[in-house]
């Protein structure tokens, strides 16, 4: 009877265990995996409704120019992130990000295998801004709403004003839309950095500013804007400026790098500024300055645009002059933001602006 009594309390005790158990895998297993957008899980206890017959499903297509940059990768993640926090149990979006590659033809096949896909939106990074009208077109043929983001296709400024009559436009249509920053202003924040230290950034003494100009691609309006405004926040504030060089690094690190370190041994102490179109470049353009034994604040000034979190360190230890922050949160929420309005039918605008942030030592204070 004793030993009866013994394993109905042992049957018991396994029962209760392995109940506790199961309890236990309701928990989720590990919070900092990707913050996906997925609502909680449900309660294993009770059985999953079926799914409500009114639970929309969106696929969108997201084509971005190239996943090898620093900024246009914080920026896709940020916009599948923001995608997944709008998941619900009434919609889902569904969120197939392709890297171009660089490559126009490879863009193009994506977005033409987004059309077959049936896709319900495409947002388009375009590799070549002189070809968005290209895709443009496929989009609007197809009848598929069209986010543009980061490179802005040439055709109307930042006012609306129209600048190259030829461009069929993002005007034309009520299902495209760019979202971005207008370069222009990043690129006076350089300049005005500069145009703010006693010496206006004439670090040698010599009554002009001789800058090297890294330019991140040609064809890409950030690019020219940058360039162009930089230096003319600096003739703007009075000063003289004088071009020793200007080279296209492509967004890129390495190429950054040895333009700068070319330009330092061509032209060593002549150089007061160093102004690259971003911040990846300037990490490079950092690096073969403190190889050349030059001290950024000093006796050499560095400047880029995006704010990477290492390049804010570097502006706030000295290392680098100064920044422009690149709000890619501000803009990948505004294009998902306004995604969702076009596949709810809503009317929308064909320009959505984010303004930069001028992130010099001043910003940390
Ligand atoms: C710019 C950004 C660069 C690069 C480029 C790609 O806005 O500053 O770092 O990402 O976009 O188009």
């Amino acid at each position: 009877m004793k030993k009866r009594v013994l394993s109905l309390v042992l049957a018991l005790v396994m029962v209760l265990g392995l109940a506790a158990c199961g309890g236990g895998n309701d928990a989720p297993k590990d919070n900092n995996q990707s913050q996906t957008s997925q609502p909680a899980p449900a309660d294993n206890k009770t059985p999953d409704p079926a799914p409500a017959a009114d639970k929309k499903t969106y696929n969108i297509g997201v084509s971005i120019y190239q996943f090898n940059d620093n900024f246009m990768t914080l920026y896709r993640n940020e916009l599948e992130n923001y995608f997944g926090t709008l998941n619900s149990d009434t919609v889902e979006y569904k969120v197939n990000i392709q890297d171009g590659k660089n490559d126009m033809a490879e863009q193009t096949n994506q977005i033409q295998n987004f059309i077959t896909q049936g896709m319900d939106l495409i947002i388009c990074n375009p590799v070549q801004t002189s070809s968005a009208d290209t895709l443009i077109d496929l989009a609007v043929d197809a009848g598929i709403p069209m986010v543009l983001i980061n490179r802005e296709p040439l055709g109307v400024d930042a006012n609306g004003n129209t600048v190259d009559e030829s461009y069929p436009g993002i005007v034309d249509n009520d299902k495209v839309c760019y979202v971005g920053a207008d370069a222009r202003q990043s690129g006076t924040y350089q300049g005005e950095i500069v145009a703010a230290l006693d010496n206006k950034g004439d670090m040698n003494g010599d009554g002009k500013v001789s800058y090297v100009m890294i330019i991140g691609d040609p064809e890409n309006p950030d690019a020219q804007y940058r360039t162009e405004f930089s230096i003319k926040a600096l003739t703007d504030a009075g000063v003289e400026v004088e071009e020793l060089t200007a080279q296209i690094g492509n967004w890129d690190t390495n190429q950054g790098q040895q333009i700068a370190q070319n330009a330092l041994n061509q032209f060593g102490d002549q150089i007061d500024v160093i102004f690259c179109n971003n911040d990846g470049m300037a990490l490079g353009a950092a690096a073969a300055i403190e190889q050349a034994g030059r001290k950024v604040g000093e006796n050499i000034l560095l400047l880029g645009v995006d704010a990477l979190e290492e390049c804010q360190q570097m502006v706030q230890n000295g290392t680098m002059t100064g920044t422009v922050l690149n709000d890619h949160v501000g803009q990948s929420h505004a294009a998902v933001d306004v995604a969702v309005q076009l596949l709810n039918g809503e009317a929308i605008q064909n320009y959505y602006w984010v303004d930069y942030v001028k992130v010099d030592a001043n910003y940390f204070k």
